[in-house]
């Protein structure tokens, strides 16, 4: 680690305005709204928008949150595994929709895509930026075909956005891990003219060992063990799988932020939602440690443990905040 680091500073997120119950979907699928909750918990969904426009609302709200202008931002990072186009990278219509001035590019890592796009972006402000802008955002409902009842209950749309500031010293991120394994790309995958593919027990399988495996290695890499976590904030693809995980690691449900019921699976932009939804409810408090969790297509994985306000330095002057630095 160099002795600067980033906090975050302001947060926020976006939903398509259509809502799609389970009861709507079972009128042209053979499914029911009772399967779908028992098997994921989802409730309803929301489907619409751009991966753009909803990035673009997303990522106005955190800078409205972090009192921050456009041109205050050195960096765009934008994460998503559904782009509106092949390329250029749908960074560059967010970019002019922000009038953002700095640069900017997509990470494709699936759903885990958010916790590389935030560490990342750690190390450009350690590199010397000051602020980068870091979103996740999805449009799955047009990547799934509409009449296959094993991904069209699960896939959705929306995004989280995320400023990050550099401050001196350790910043919010402890620590991280980040992987992927290539020889299990099969199990769940698009190609370009086609629709999503999904073996879901197999993924099913994998996720909750890779979400477990993934956060023991962050928090000792972090120096923590599971008592100190306060929140523990996962990739939202199946309620079940986020239980199974908690049991595992030996966590409560009740301190693991859990939004699939009403957004279904968002990819990229799950963890940004629901960290925000955790942060707005004032649920996340300065000093709480917070872990990132998420897992995908690839199969891809990403944890990161996060001191939630800062850290009081050794002699320090108190928690880090961005407005301390200005
Ligand atoms: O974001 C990361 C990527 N995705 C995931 O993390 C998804 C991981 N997987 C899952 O969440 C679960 O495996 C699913 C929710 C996809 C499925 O739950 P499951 O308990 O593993 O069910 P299953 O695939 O074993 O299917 C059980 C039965 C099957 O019928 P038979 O063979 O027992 O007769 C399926 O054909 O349920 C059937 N089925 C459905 N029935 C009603 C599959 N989809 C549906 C449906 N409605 N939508």
């Amino acid at each position: 680690m160099t002795n600067r680091g980033g906090i975050i500073t302001g947060w926020g997120v976006s939903l398509p305005d259509r809502i799609v119950t389970n009861d709507e979907l079972a009128k042209t699928l053979d499914t029911s709204d009772a399967w779908i909750q028992e098997r994921s918990g989802i409730r309803e969904r929301r489907w619409g928008g751009t991966v753009a426009s909803l990035a673009i609302a997303a990522g106005s709200a955190a800078l409205q949150k972090a009192g921050l202008v456009p041109t205050d931002i050195d960096l765009l990072v934008l994460a998503t595994s559904a782009p509106d186009q092949t390329f250029p990278g749908t960074s560059a219509t967010v970019q002019e929709g922000l009038g953002l001035r700095c640069g900017g590019f997509d990470v494709q890592a699936a759903c885990s895509g958010f916790v590389y796009a935030l560490t990342t972006a750690h190390g450009f402000l350690e590199l010397g930026l000051q602020r980068v802008l870091v979103i996740g955002s999805e449009v799955l409902s047009k990547i799934f075909d509409p009449m296959d009842r094993t991904t069209a209950v699960l896939f959705a749309d929306a995004a989280g956005a995320m400023v990050l500031e550099a401050v001196p010293g350790e910043g919010q991120l402890l620590g991280f891990d980040l992987g992927v394994d290539g020889s299990a790309k099969h199990i769940l995958y698009k190609d370009n003219d086609g629709f999503v593919r999904m073996e879901g027990k197999e993924v099913y399988r994998r996720a909750v060992r890779a979400m477990v495996e993934s956060s023991k290695v962050t928090m000792e890499r972090a120096k923590l063990t599971i008592d100190d976590i306060d929140w523990i904030v996962p990739h939202q693809a199946n309620l079940r799988i986020i239980d199974a995980a908690c049991q595992r690691l030996h966590f409560p449900m009740d301190r693991c932020s859990q939004t699939v019921q009403w957004i279904g699976n968002t990819s990229s932009a799950s963890i940004p939602y629901s960290l925000s939804g955790e942060l707005d409810a004032g649920n996340i408090q300065p000093g709480d440690h917070v872990l990132l969790v998420g897992f995908g297509a690839g199969m891809t994985w990403s944890s990161a443990a996060l001191r939630w306000g800062g850290v009081v330095r050794e002699g320090g002057h108190g928690p880090n905040n961005a407005r301390f630095m200005r």
